[in-house]
């Protein structure tokens, strides 16, 4: 699946970028807020691992397939596998890396492409799903948050979900969506708990100015919150009343100015 983005980058999925050694893989999960949990890492081959996410989920004792087994749990459910060739496009981005091997994701173009939802049913039931080729020319085997349940998804009933794109090493290190549903349970709104790990993030993950993390919460009675690192995350929301485009507040502009009137107060 190939998505050509409106700035001409590509998205996530077996079109997207490489990693070093010219190999795509892919990593995807699922929560739902009674605690059932999917995911795949490093997979080779799928079109939708978070279809393969949601059958771990369904169809195993487990939490989590990373690799050749969840390639083989694939084709053993019947899933298509193919493992195309580098385009031409591909292969010509990965060669030009090549020539000079320097590891530095180009912040809202390389490093927030993942593909994470919050879904909310009439019943009251949430789902959270994130899918992602993870960062462009990471090393063989890099997962990132996107497929760890906790760090780049995760819901409770009656509390709600999160969800986060970007570099996944800093939602990683901060365990990011986890940490919202925790400061949403402990009272804050969607965007002030989103607002409030961006900022823990910052101060806990150096280097903030080079990197670009985007967050997404919502509770069960359907209020948004989002925040970012830098400015340039944007968003959608679909309900009865269609779909909207939204542009995410974020507390450095690409300056790399904090927005310090944006900054939430940390609770003791
Ligand atoms: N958030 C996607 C990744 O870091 O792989």
């Amino acid at each position: 699946m190939l998505t050509e983005l409106s700035n001409g980058q590509r998205s996530v999925g077996l079109g997207g970028w490489p990693d070093r050694d010219g190999i795509v893989t892919l990593d995807a999960a699922v929560m739902l807020d009674d605690a059932r949990a999917g995911s795949v890492a490093g997979v080779r081959g799928v079109v939708h691992p978070v279809r393969l996410a949601r059958w771990v989920m369904e169809r195993t004792p487990h939490a989590m397939l990373v690799g050749e087994g969840a390639q083989r749990f694939a084709r053993e459910q019947g899933m298509a596998v193919h493992e195309p060739p580098l385009d031409d496009e591909q292969r010509a981005r990965w060669e030009a890396w090549k020539k000079e091997g320097r590891y530095a994701p180009v912040v809202n173009v390389e490093n927030h492409d993942t593909i994470s939802m919050i879904a909310l049913d009439a019943a009251g039931t949430m789902a959270v799903a994130s899918t992602t080729s993870g960062l462009a020319f990471k090393m063989h085997g890099r997962v990132g948050d996107s497929p760890v349940i906790g760090s780049g998804l995760y819901a409770d009933r009656g509390v709600g979900g999160a969800v986060c794109t970007g570099l996944g090493e800093a939602v990683l290190r901060t365990v990011g969506a986890h940490a919202i549903v925790e400061m949403m349970r402990m009272g804050r709104s969607p965007q002030e708990a989103c607002e409030a790990l961006v900022h823990r993030m910052i101060e806990r993950v150096p280097g903030s100015h080079d990197y670009q993390v985007g967050v997404l919460a919502m509770d069960h009675a359907g209020r948004v919150g989002a925040f970012a690192v830098q400015d340039g995350f944007t968003y959608a929301v679909a309900d009865a009343a269609g779909n909207t485009m939204h542009r995410s507040a974020a507390a450095l502009q690409l300056d790399g100015s904090i927005q310090r009137a944006m900054k939430v107060q940390q609770r003791p």
